[in-house]
């Protein structure tokens, strides 16, 4: 699938100059978890606190991508596959632009994420998986997904009739059944900060 195109072109202007001009360490920060787990809401207040911390973030949203770029993809296992490949593309020109990215994506399978993971330096990327179990997720069932994925309504969707792998080696675990969201957040900030002093 993947062609190899001959050039490539160097310009003046890199990313260690781009992050430099916003005083930031560029970097990907990759939310893994099956629908309703919790990742827009860590996503959010994760970014509300980068940004009243001057940080220049951005978020790609699974939802949100579906609704634009990625219109013409379903959820079997081949077009999430392409659904991810364009996700961490972009993601990845986020990066090189010097900002700090915030992507959440169920993202179901090791070998997708191990993808994804290879487009990035070592230093610029974290995996946090969103740990909720499916019996919370599907309790809580915001969009009623659930309900219509066990109706025979939906089909493959993750968790139910479509697989969705434990991670193997994420950076950072948070469950949001365990703990209140301002917990959560706070959990994942402290595990943050280890991780980039490192
Ligand atoms: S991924 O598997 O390709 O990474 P992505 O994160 O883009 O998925 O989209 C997941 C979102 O799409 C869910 O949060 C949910 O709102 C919606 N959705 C609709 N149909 C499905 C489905 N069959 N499986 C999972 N999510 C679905």
């Amino acid at each position: 699938m993947s062609k190899s195109h001959p050039f490539s072109q160097d310009f003046k202007i890199t990313k260690a100059d781009r992050a430099l001009k916003k005083q930031q360490q560029p970097m990907c920060i990759w939310f893994i978890g099956l629908s309703g787990a919790g990742k827009s809401t860590l996503i959010d207040a994760l970014e509300v606190y980068l940004h009243k911390k001057y940080y220049h973030t951005y978020v790609l949203d699974g939802d949100n991508l579906r609704n634009g770029l990625c219109d013409d993809l379903s959820f079997s296992n081949k077009d999430r596959d392409e659904n991810l490949r364009r996700a961490g593309e972009v993601a990845r020109l986020m990066v090189d632009a010097g900002l700090i990215v915030l992507a959440g994506f169920i993202s179901p399978t090791l070998e997708q994420r191990t993808k994804i993971r290879g487009l990035f330096h070592k230093n610029e990327f974290i995996e946090v998986y969103v740990s909720t179990a499916l019996e919370v997720c599907e309790q809580r069932d915001t969009k009623g997904l659930y309900a219509k994925a066990r109706a025979g309504e939906i089909k493959d969707f993750s968790g139910v009739n479509s697989v969705f792998e434990v991670p193997s080696c994420p950076e950072i675990t948070i469950d949001t059944k365990t703990s209140c969201i301002e917990q959560s957040i706070l959990e994942l900030i402290a595990q943050l900060k280890i991780i980039m002093q490192r």
